[in-house]
């Protein structure tokens, strides 16, 4: 559980990517609300640095926060000690019975566990744990992220990091690799970090129909309210229904 998100990444994403969980919850909030959803257990899958889970907190939801990397729930933990946390893969985790689960920033593309079940037996495990009329909300990577032959290269800087990304993609597999090199200033000196994360890419329509066939109904988008996803990027609301059985006579 050490190799992805290790401590640099980690605290680079905590500190430099923030925005994309932080614009996201008042949207995320809103459809918890719209769907009667006031309170109770919400599930984070990928939950990263803990930002969601103290938005959640905030507003009286329980939360149980689930990460791979154990650098990113060591600082959700410091973040929300009212929020518990499991360093586990959201692949293989145990998933309890509650609301509404969550899962923001492409979480069930990446290819980090190598356990990894199919997308279709993680989703049939959050519809067994959703209460009736619970939701499962979360957005995915689309293929078309990169639509250069060549590797794109970028880099972000903060005050005390810089961080190098040079990412491509797989047109026939449908993979993007992302290879990624963190500075980060210890003193003195930049310490160098290098991380690969390779990601399976879906199309909506891929996992739409794996949602319906297992009896959710789905709703897809490009925004979690006023924030609009990034290029290539659905948001999935989707609803475990509310069984209403017929009056015995
Ligand atoms: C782009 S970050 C998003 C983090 C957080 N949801 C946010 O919005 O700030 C993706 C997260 O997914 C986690 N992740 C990727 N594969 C995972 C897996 N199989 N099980 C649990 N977490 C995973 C990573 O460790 C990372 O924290």
């Amino acid at each position: 559980m050490n190799n992805w998100y290790r401590e640099d990444l980690a605290y680079i994403h905590d500190i430099g990517f923030r925005s994309y969980a932080l614009q996201a919850m008042p949207g995320i909030l809103a459809i918890l609300k719209q769907h009667g959803i006031q309170d109770g257990l919400i599930i984070d899958l990928g939950c990263g640095s803990g930002l969601a889970a103290e938005e959640l907190v905030r507003v009286g939801y329980q939360v149980l926060g689930v990460d791979i990397s154990a650098a990113m729930i060591a600082i959700a933990r410091q973040r929300v000690p009212m929020a518990q946390f499991q360093l586990d893969s959201l692949f293989q985790v145990e998933i309890p019975n509650c609301h509404a689960v969550i899962s923001l920033g492409e979480c069930f593309n990446y290819l980090f566990d190598p356990e990894s079940q199919t997308l279709t037996q993680v989703f049939q495990r959050i519809y067994n744990a959703l209460t009736p009329g619970g939701v499962f909300i979360f957005d995915i990577a689309e293929p078309g992220q990169v639509t250069n032959a060549t590797p794109i290269k970028s880099f972000t800087e903060g005050d005390d990091w810089i961080v190098l990304v040079e990412k491509q993609e797989d047109s026939v597999q449908h993979l993007l690799t992302r290879r990624i090199i963190t500075f980060r200033q210890v003193g003195d000196y930049y310490r160098r970090d290098d991380e690969l994360h390779a990601l399976q890419l879906y199309s909506t329509e891929e996992i739409t129909t794996m949602l319906y066939q297992l009896g959710f109904q789905v709703e897809t988008g490009n925004c979690y309210g006023q924030f609009a996803l990034p290029h290539a990027h659905v948001a999935f609301v989707a609803k475990k229904p509310i069984v209403f059985l017929k009056e015995q006579v």
